[in-house]
């Protein structure tokens, strides 16, 4: 045998043109899942040497070649892809035993079991990053309980609500992207190898071992199944899409509030014009903003790419790796921002009260007032207290006088005065406000302390998971270290 051929194409086909094998070359993105190659190689080797397809010293000197390539071996895009670039490796140090390594599995397997290693530790790191977010905005919220805020509907004053109230909307959305951050991780638990190129080999493989041996918990039992579906990367980009997402309105609300004025966000996370002096733009609120829906774009581009394709395994599948790592990546540093960009947001309460009263965001209060009290239907107070204002609007009595003025005139009542002064108070109307999950101050602490319960479990969650993980991966490698010494 020519020890000098090309791995793959040998006398079957002529070199390929530079440019052809630059274009389907996955090396860009191969670098990532290097070391899970690796792992999977010494596991499979493992196998072939239990199902008797190769000898114990065949394997003990792979594993070894293997074990001294986990620290880094070459990836040349002319040897197409990181599969074959391994085997290169093995190869020059163990010579043609090396083409064993292709025995009962394919690069199909290959690739897709690694992807799914990889995912799983990036899904873990991110959602212990999420949980540090979490925990980060919590503890703000703890601070601002009882910090006023205007709360809105389409952009325009509404109700009263405090900052905690506001953070707290987040973190209950945040939570939500955790739980999907875990499926997602679940999703991509599950063991193609064995299924080579879509139907398994004539050698035996027990493939459940193998999966246990990489890490998983369970099989992706359908072998064409195995090779061709990335609905898993799927369910991870949309985690991290959704995360994304609910970071971005994070950021919108910010970007709105300090240019009100209302709030103002730390010199650390702003930026100022060229031109114009004053100016303090919250420029990583309008990046987190644009970087969202590149996010969201690789998912629908990795979608994009499997729909239509026949089964099993096309080359297609190879441009959806790197969507997958490109958004693992550019979520990292979202995450870590905006808790001490939250953390420094400086408040301006008063002016949020006098903003708040003057769009009279307590005029649902004195209409539920009336109708309590009084007995009268929500509508006529909600009409009577519209009216009113309107009546404000174009100057004259104060808005209690003139709800005095029309509870006379049009319903006949004669209201008490003092009782319907308080209903203006905005910082009052926070107190008096019952419902669950409101702003009262009190239950802030209640959603304080369960979403702190959440991250606890979830936290503990992170860490079986990543344990699990690091255990497998370290007794594979022991074991072939172990081998050395025989
Ligand atoms: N480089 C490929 C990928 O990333 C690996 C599988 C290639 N399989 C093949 N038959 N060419 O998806």
């Amino acid at each position: 045998m020519d020890s000098n051929k090309d791995l793959l194409r040998g006398d079957r086909l002529a070199g390929m043109d530079d440019l052809a094998l630059r274009l389907t070359s996955s090396v860009q993105s191969d670098p990532k899942i290097a070391k899970a190659i690796v792992l999977i190689n010494l596991a499979h080797v493992s196998l072939l040497e239990r199902s008797g397809a190769i000898d114990r010293e065949t394997r003990a000197i792979i594993s070894e070649a293997l074990s001294k390539a986990y620290n880094g071996y070459r990836i040349d895009y002319r040897l197409e892809d990181v599969h074959m670039n391994l085997e290169m490796a093995v190869k020059e140090s163990v010579g043609e035993k090396a083409g064993f390594l292709g025995l009962g599995k394919s690069r199909n397997d290959q690739v897709v079991t690694a992807i799914r290693m990889v995912v799983k530790e990036e899904l873990l790191e991110t959602a212990r990053e999420l949980g540090s977010l979490i925990s980060s905005l919590l503890d703000t919220s703890a601070l601002n309980k009882n910090t006023f805020m205007i709360g809105m509907t389409h952009l325009q004053p509404a109700q009263p609500s405090t900052v905690a109230h506001w953070l707290l909307c987040y973190t209950g959305a945040l939570l939500r992207d955790l739980r999907r951050l875990r499926e997602a991780y679940h999703s991509s638990d599950a063991s193609p190898m064995g299924a080579a190129a879509l139907a398994g080999s004539t050698v035996y493989i027990d493939r459940a071992a193998e999966a246990l041996m990489l890490g998983f918990s369970g099989l992706v039992e359908n072998t064409m199944d195995s090779v061709s579906s990335r609905d898993f990367i799927a369910d991870a980009l949309y985690a991290l899409a959704s995360t994304a997402v609910d970071i971005s309105r994070v950021a919108s609300d910010v970007m709105y509030l300090s240019s009100t004025g209302l709030i103002r966000i730390a010199d650390e996370y702003v930026s100022t014009s060229s031109i114009m002096p004053q100016k303090r733009n919250a420029v990583v609120a309008e990046i987190i903003r644009a970087k969202t829906a590149v996010i969201m774009s690789n998912l629908e581009s990795s979608m994009e790419i499997m729909r239509g394709l026949n089964q099993t395994y096309n080359l297609d599948l190879q441009e959806i790796t790197p969507r997958l790592w490109a958004s693992m990546e550019e979520i990292k540093p979202i995450i870590k921002v905006v808790g001490p960009m939250m953390a420094s947001i400086k408040y301006d309460e008063a002016a949020m009260i006098s903003a708040a009263s003057a769009s009279q965001v307590t005029a649902s209060d004195v209409a539920e007032w009336l109708s309590t009290r009084y007995g009268i239907p929500f509508r006529s107070a909600h009409q009577l207290v519209g009216k009113a204002i309107r009546e404000t609007e174009d100057g004259g009595l104060g808005l209690q006088g003139l709800v005095v003025k029309y509870s006379k005139q049009d319903l006949g009542l004669d209201i008490d005065a003092v009782e319907l002064a308080k209903r203006f108070d905005v910082v009052e109307s926070i107190k008096l406000r019952l419902t669950e999950g409101g702003p009262n101050p009190m239950e802030s602490d209640n959603i304080i302390r369960k979403h702190r319960q959440t991250l606890l479990e979830e936290g503990a969650w992170v860490k079986v998971e990543s344990d699990r993980i690091k255990k497998a991966y370290q007794s594979l490698l022991g074991e072939s270290l172990r081998d050395k010494e025989v």
